[in-house]
């Protein structure tokens, strides 16, 4: 039980991996609450796991985040651990979207929401005496988009956002780590998700992303929820700035 006694928010636990990083706290003994702009999915999580504390929320609207938080801290007294899950592609924003709706949106929730939540959880852990916040960057943050998957024109706003987040991550971490807030990321592959379950139902796309792994296969979920797991304990305690690739070898190649 790795986290035992520790406090955690998660957001975007409504699906994929933040869903996943919930069960594996509530596993390892963390007091959980979850978050998401999907009502439906959050109610469908207590309902298997009732000791979840849920509350609805935008990351990119920074009185919901104001309120996740404080409800954490009315709750617990204490924040311990933030996950930065919640986050979306240019697929999510739609079709009809313009070049610049399609940009503004996801700058908006994966970046302006991992850094509104972080500087409302900043506050929680000062009062807490530390804490380690897990934010979710990709091996996009680090690459240009693979050309053999045509659904990136080359002014596709995720990897760019995702190089953000890695570098909002360093610089937190830097800047925050004598406070004993420890501040790390995750770099997934492609992973299963409702993220990508669009372009992996037919078979040639998914056929080019495992090949794109040299592991021969996209991620899980949970692989990537183990990683952030050990980040968010007490273990990593000297992990700090760093931005880790989970990603079956892509990045090494
Ligand atoms: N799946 C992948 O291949 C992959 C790879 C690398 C990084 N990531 C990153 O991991 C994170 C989780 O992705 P996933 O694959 O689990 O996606 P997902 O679509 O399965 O889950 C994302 C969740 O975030 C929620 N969400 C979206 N916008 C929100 C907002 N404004 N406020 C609150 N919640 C919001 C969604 O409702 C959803 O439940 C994202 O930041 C994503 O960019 C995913």
């Amino acid at each position: 039980m790795r986290l035992k006694d520790k406090t955690a928010i998660i957001t975007g636990a409504g699906s994929g991996i933040g869903n996943a990083t919930a069960r594996k706290f509530l596993e390892e003994g963390a007091d959980v609450l979850v978050t998401d702009v999907d009502v439906a999915a959050l109610e469908e999580l207590v309902r298997e796991f009732p000791s979840l504390e849920i509350l609805s929320g935008d990351v990119s609207r920074r009185e919901d985040v104001e309120g996740i938080v404080s409800a954490a801290m009315k709750k617990w007294k204490s924040l311990d651990i933030l996950v930065n899950s919640a986050g979306i592609t240019a697929r999510n924003v739609g079709d009809h979207a313009s070049l610049e709706e399609r940009w503004d949106k996801v700058m908006e929730v994966n970046v302006k929401g991992s850094m509104l939540m972080a500087h409302a959880a900043v506050r929680a852990m000062r009062e807490s005496g530390g804490g380690a916040i897990i934010n979710l960057s990709s091996v996009m943050g680090f690459a240009g988009y693979p050309t053999a998957l045509d659904f990136s024109d080359g002014f596709n706003p995720y990897p760019s956002s995702k190089g953000a987040v890695s570098q909002l991550t360093r610089d937190m971490g830097v800047h925050f780590a004598g406070e004993g807030i420890r501040v790390n990321a995750v770099a997934p592959g492609f992973v299963h998700t409702s993220l990508t379950a669009n372009v992996t139902q037919d078979p040639e796309i998914l056929k080019t992303l495992n090949g794109l792994h040299p592991a021969g296969r996209m991620g899980t979920a949970d692989e990537v929820a183990n990683v952030i797991a050990f980040l968010a304990s007490d273990e990593a305690s000297f992990v700090n700035g760093a931005v880790w690739m989970v990603d079956g070898g892509y990045s090494a190649q």
